[in-house]
């Protein structure tokens, strides 16, 4: 099983808000914080393994870049950003998990334009996750296509996620893990995750940008395709090509990779995780031993 355990009645947990640590269920923030309502502000997830954070500094570069994109500010430097949330992790005593962090422009009386001198609102906490299936295990993805109605921006990681949740919750509802976003005919990205499609030997993704966010994940694995050999094609598959795949997985943070069983319906392959997917899985295992095997614990 893979993804955020529940913990809704851990007492415990801490949260960084602003400067201070203080427990999660003491943090407040006022009704007019423009995210709740406007959704004005970005977010970061970042997983860690035995304690220690993969892939910060690129998570943190991809929230700068959000929030530029936004025309907001980061109220502190990345490198202290990175200081602070590597001793979160450390207070959080959690050895396997993820931090969830949120930028928004910050509280003001409502109304649409920016208010002047307003401090942004930063906060960010950890939570356990369940370690993904070890590559090729696990009974697969169950996925189904939705009509993209997303806006053009969804290279931004944006805190406006509700065509996503109800996207993923139309998965659910009908029995599936996941729903991939179909935009003018071609596959475009799932509701929290990148999809990857194999062909021939040849792995398809669509490129990022207006409907497609720069995963973290799908960045670690075109390095490592690139270092194996295996080509990789930034290319939108139309839908039918993309169901009559070899192979499927699809990517985020804290599920790795996910082999796809089936799709629309259809079976992906012979229905089993392919020999491609297995490496790269184990691949970027290999890539997270590397790298936090080369951090020093904070
Ligand atoms: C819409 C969407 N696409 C892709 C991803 C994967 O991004 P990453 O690999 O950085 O977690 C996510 C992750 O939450 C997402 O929400």
């Amino acid at each position: 099983m893979h993804g955020v355990l529940d913990m809704s009645t851990a007492s415990d947990e801490l949260v960084w808000f602003d400067g201070s640590v203080m427990p999660l269920s003491q943090a407040r923030i006022g009704l007019e914080d423009r995210g709740f309502n406007f959704a004005d502000g970005v977010y970061e997830v970042v997983r860690f393994y035995r304690g220690r954070a993969f892939t910060l500094r690129e998570h943190l570069e991809r929230l700068e870049r959000s929030a530029h994109e936004i025309f907001l500010h980061l109220p502190i430097s990345l490198e202290h950003l990175a200081d602070e949330i590597r001793k979160l992790i450390s207070l959080s005593h959690i050895e396997e998990g993820m931090v969830y962090l949120q930028l928004t422009r910050g509280q003001s009386k409502r109304q649409h334009p920016f208010p002047e001198a307003v401090k942004p609102t930063l906060f960010f906490f950890c939570r356990p996750v369940a370690p993904a299936w070890a590559p090729g295990e696990g009974e697969g993805c169950s996925i189904i296509s939705v009509e993209d109605e997303r806006w053009h921006r969804c290279y931004i990681k944006s805190i406006a996620l509700l065509p996503n949740v109800l996207a993923k919750n139309k998965a659910i509802s009908a029995g599936h893990d996941e729903a991939v976003f179909i935009h003018e005919g071609k596959v475009m990205e799932c509701s929290a995750s990148n999809i990857f499609c194999i062909r021939d030997g040849v792995i398809y993704s669509s490129p990022v940008g207006p409907k497609v966010l720069p995963g973290i994940t799908r960045l670690v694995l075109m390095r490592i395709a690139e270092r194996l050999g295996i080509s990789f094609r930034e290319e939108a598959l139309p839908l039918e090509e993309a169901l009559a795949s070899d192979e499927v997985f699809i990517t985020s943070t804290t599920r790795e990779l996910s082999w796809v069983r089936q799709w629309d319906g259809q079976t992906i392959g012979d229905g089993k995780c392919g020999p491609i997917t297995r490496q790269l899985h184990e691949a970027y295992l290999e890539e997270v031993e590397d790298e936090i095997g080369s951090v020093v614990a904070a």
